[in-house]
């Protein structure tokens, strides 16, 4: 993969596309993960003496319509405390044929929201070209790891015009991401939580074949998930409420699954394991965020946005802590981890 490492960027202006789709509440950003983890490249790309870097991105679903709700403004207030290069200019899309100036003081910009425009779910080359054109781009860096499963204007028919280049976001996610599918390191072991069984059985399929162990638990254990494969292991006792709703999995469970955690070489856990939003049923997700987070020689990926969410919120208190990743990826690094081609990834290759 071309990766930002491999290009003279100097004097250039960059277009970058990163993925801000960050939950939002009252107008301000709730969760940063995806902000911080772009900034590395945007730093690297400004230490290699670019002349700008102009981010795109998309947040929510306007489906081509402007909606306030969905303007990236928060995001701009954020980027420019972690940057720390001055004000972060905010730019409209620009209309057809119409030029952004930006002024050279601004290091870093951002335009609004790529969804606010058709044209970017309706892959369109139109509206790509006009946004390269409008703000001068020279080269294109896909950092937006998060979307590169989309075939989307921005991820897609882009490389009809520029070269497209990974940022050091993607570089890293593909890299521990493919250890697991091309090089697992045995024992492997999924652990799989969380609600929606159709989202989650796809990826037991696949890893029935790669995994030493798969532990399901989270409501889908809860709500009577059933194998007959040996490596499956299905949480058989459960936290219940006053109401005997099952919550959060069992200390013999929990138990089981720690063991195979302690003797893992390799482990990817995807959804929680119980309904970690009440303190009160966090514990069998709080004890494997742990046990991984200190599992220093296992090569641990975390992914799945709820799953992410907890463990980021975890290292704020444990800053020991350490995974090899923590995917900002939730659709997509399932559909890596499925093995599936993704457009934004065969953009870089192209
Ligand atoms: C995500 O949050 O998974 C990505 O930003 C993609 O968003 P989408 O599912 O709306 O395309």
């Amino acid at each position: 993969m071309k990766t930002i490492r491999d290009i003279d960027v100097k004097n250039k202006i960059i277009l970058m596309r990163v993925d801000y789709n960050v939950p939002l509440k009252d107008g301000k950003v709730t969760d940063d993960l995806r902000i911080r983890a772009s900034v590395p490249t945007i730093q690297m790309l400004l230490e290699k003496g670019a002349k700008r870097v102009v981010l795109i991105s998309h947040l929510g679903r306007p489906e081509g319509k402007r909606d306030r709700k969905f303007s990236l403004s928060p995001v701009a207030k954020v980027l420019e405390k972690l940057l720390k290069v001055g004000l972060v200019g905010f730019y409209d899309l620009p209309k057809q044929g119409e030029q952004i100036a930006i002024p050279d003081s601004f290091k870093v910009a951002l335009l609004q929201n790529l969804r606010f425009d058709s044209g970017e779910e309706g892959n369109s080359a139109e509206f790509i070209k006009n946004i390269i054109d409008a703000v001068g781009a020279e080269v294109y860096v896909q950092d937006g790891f998060a979307v590169v499963h989309r075939a989307h204007a921005s991820t897609d028919a882009v490389a009809k015009f520029l070269p497209v280049y990974a940022g050091l976001l993607v570089e890293k996610e593909v890299k521990n991401l493919s250890k697991v599918i091309d090089q697992p390191e045995k024992p492997v072991l999924l652990i799989i939580g969380g609600a929606k069984v159709d989202d989650k059985q796809p990826l037991i399929e696949k890893f029935e074949k790669l995994a030493d162990n798969i532990v399901v638990g989270g409501k889908i254990a809860a709500d009577g998930y059933k194998s007959k494969s040996k490596k499956i292991y299905v949480a058989e006792d459960f936290d219940e409420d006053g109401k005997g709703a099952k919550l959060d999995i069992g200390p013999l469970s929990t138990a089981k699954l720690a063991g195979m955690i302690t003797d893992a070489k390799m482990i990817i856990w995807n959804g929680l394991l119980g309904y970690a939003e009440d303190p009160a049923y966090a514990t069998a997700s709080t004890i494997t965020a742990e046990m991984m987070g200190e599992h220093l020689s296992a090569e641990t990926v975390v992914c799945g946005g709820d799953t992410t969410g907890f463990v980021e919120n975890l290292m704020k208190e444990h800053p020991n802590l350490s995974y090899s990743l923590v995917s900002t990826g939730g659709g997509a690094a399932l559909e890596f981890l499925l093995g599936n081609k993704l457009p934004g990834i065969e953009a870089i290759k192209a």
